[in-house]
């Protein structure tokens, strides 16, 4: 039996992991040194990780070499027990429809509608021709209807995608991530380029759809206390390498201080990582954190724990 807890704190003990890296590492043509090395970690269905550490740490390359979007000099990457690593390119393409990609620049098309937009995720699911033509099923346009919806964008369906806000921007982004239906999101710097009340909007929305829907979750972090006070689990890199990886409440000052090379007083962190977040988190109080996972995850994985399918 899964002990309890164990389906955020899976970093040492995880049943049938949906994703398993193992002694992952790139070296880059022309690059200084490894630019991701030896990283190895594996997680659960619904668990968010947050990913922290200074620009050029790695944490790109990490979900670059996740989805295929750069090949791993060397190492391992299952997804749901399934070889990534030297698969040839037609089972690639079945792999990284089920890993979501949500970019700081959302990537969208700025004259195409958000629906237009949002149907872009089913592509993956589809022939080259209907693609082109845009000939997407019924059943999917209502599913991207109703999760655009739930998310707060139904009075912008039709809405060229230039004409929002970022905040707006990055959530379609994810319901575009969403459409693939897929076991992992990973997110790379998603609220980089928002204003601080968009990016709270839009960490709610991923930090829903990882525990509500059961996704697994990787976030890339600037901000220390976004990621303390949104992740389940926090990856610190530092050159490449994993220099903590472990619940949030067990990220002390001096590992930050480690991760980025800097006395914390030198740090752009908010106020909240010395004092609010910290005690609310060592304190059990803040959301999400030590949050009891929703039912329909909890139930989620005990009948996939019977059906031996889950993990
Ligand atoms: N396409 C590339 N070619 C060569 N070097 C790269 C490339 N992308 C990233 N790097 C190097 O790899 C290291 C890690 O970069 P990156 O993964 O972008 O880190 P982060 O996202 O943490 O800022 C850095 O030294 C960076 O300069
Ligand atoms: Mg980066």
């Amino acid at each position: 039996m899964l002990p309890a807890g164990a389906w955020w704190s899976c970093g040492r003990i995880c049943l049938n992991p949906v994703l398993e890296v193992r002694n992952l590492k790139k070296v880059y043509r022309g690059g200084e040194g490894p630019a991701v090395d030896n990283v190895s970690f594996s997680m659960a269905r619904g668990e968010m990780i947050g990913v922290i550490g200074p620009s050029g740490a790695g944490k790109s390359t990490l979900l670059r070499c996740i989805n295929r979007l750069v090949t791993p000099t060397a190492g391992h990457i299952f997804i749901e027990g399934e070889e990534m690593t030297g698969a040839p390119a037609v089972r690639v393409r079945g792999l990284r429809r089920r890993v979501g990609m949500v970019f700081q620049h959302h990537n969208l098309v700025a004259r195409l509608t958000v629906m237009q937009n949002v149907m872009h995720g089913r592509l993956g699911y589809m022939s080259t021709l209907d693609g082109i033509l845009g000939r997407y099923q019924e059943a999917d346009k209502k599913q991207a209807v109703e999760i655009l919806t739930q998310t707060g964008l139904g009075s912008f369906l039709y809405h060229r995608a230039g004409e929002l806000s970022g905040g707006q921007r990055q959530r379609v982004g994810i319901v575009r991530a969403l459409m693939q239906q897929p076991s992992i999101l990973l997110c790379d710097e998603p609220i980089a380029s928002l204003d601080p009340a968009s990016a709270q909007v839009v960490m709610d929305l991923i930090r829903d759809v990882c525990h509500r829907s059961a996704i697994a979750c990787i976030v890339n972090l600037h901000q220390v206390d976004a990621a303390l006070r949104y992740s389940d689990r926090i990856i610190g890199m530092y050159r490449g390498g994993i220099v903590f990886d472990g619940p949030a409440a067990e990220l002390k000052e001096s590992v930050i201080e480690k991760i980025y090379n800097k006395p914390i007083k030198q740090l752009m962190i908010g106020d909240g990582i010395k004092g609010g977040i910290r005690d609310e988190i060592r304190e059990g109080m803040h959301s999400g954190i030590r949050e009891e996972p929703h039912d329909g995850i909890r139930d989620g994985i005990k009948e996939g724990l019977r059906d031996g399918q889950n993990g």
